[in-house]
């Protein structure tokens, strides 16, 4: 199959296909994407607190997000790879962020950015897109303005934010981007605003009625324990059985009972004895 491309997405919205997307951070994961047709792979900032252990986003950076995304785009061969822009990696200047989107495609190997904010951000967005650069946008619940949020909380429950949400997502179209993320944002609101726009949106605890969905891969997996977002459905308990399994290896270990012969490699007897060190 041909990998996906920005052109598929707006047809997918356009036929009515709803559009799967999932968080990876590493060649093995995006590759299990990848064989599942998952059709769009995010290295979400989130890996900053599911991989690297941070409490917030924040401290990620554009050499984290490159390396990771590097590791991602060796396994995706088929998934249109998406890569974040990192905190501050684009809020300076127009030039900073045309030239860490640059990065993350050159030097990660993704094909498109996800960068998030509205309004304000939207002059940002164009810039890249004219670079040639398909940009993703984000809205909603932000994770990197965490602390000017005052914690992770849904927006657009009240009139004015409502308001303000539509008007990022129709400025987010407006600038040129191809997609919108809509995080932690009523559903019914979120329905609104995907009805309202031709480009796709794609939902994290925004109900079912935006084009697509995307979850981080911890989450769905149950690999990640501190805390489970309300939004987060479990498709498989890894974390247990993976911990069970380091359980019974360490108990293997201590009893003499792994390695035995079948996980050991043979030698001719006859070049032991003639080892001439121990003669
Ligand atoms: O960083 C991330 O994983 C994200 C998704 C939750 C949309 O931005």
């Amino acid at each position: 199959m041909p990998r996906t491309t920005v052109r598929d997405l707006a047809r997918m919205k356009a036929q009515g296909e709803k559009i799967p997307m999932i968080t990876a951070y590493d060649y093995t994961s995006a590759r299990l994407a990848d064989a599942a047709k998952i059709p769009v792979v995010l290295v979400g900032d989130s890996l900053g607190m599911v991989v690297l252990g941070y409490d917030s986003t924040i401290p990620v950076t554009m050499e984290d997000m490159i390396h990771h995304t590097k590791a991602v785009a060796r396994g995706t061969k088929e998934a249109l790879l998406v890569a974040d822009m990192p905190f501050m990696s684009y809020q300076i200047d127009a030039a900073q962020a045309m030239t860490n989107a640059g990065r993350l495609l050159q030097e990660g190997g993704a094909q498109s950015v996800k960068l998030e904010g509205g309004r304000r951000m939207a002059a940002t967005i164009r810039s890249i897109v004219d670079c040639g650069i398909p940009v993703m946008g984000h809205i909603g619940l932000t994770p990197q303005s965490v602390h000017a949020f005052g914690g992770y909380r849904v927006q657009g429950k009240e009139i004015k934010e409502a308001e303000s949400l539509i008007l990022d997502a129709e400025a987010v179209q407006e600038a040129g981007a191809y997609a919108l993320v809509l995080e932690c944002v009523p559903a019914p609101l979120a329905e609104l605003i995907s009805r309202r726009l031709t480009i796709p949106t794609i939902g994290i605890g925004a109900g079912p009625g935006c084009d697509g969905q995307v979850q981080v891969l911890h989450d769905l997996l149950g690999l990640f324990t501190d805390f489970v977002p309300k939004h987060a459905k479990r498709y498989a308990n890894l974390g247990q059985i993976i911990q069970e399994a380091f359980c019974q290896y360490a108990q293997e270990v201590r009893q003499g009972d792994f390695p035995t012969s079948k996980e050991s490699f043979t030698m001719d007897p006859e070049t032991l004895r003639e080892l001439t060190v121990l003669q």
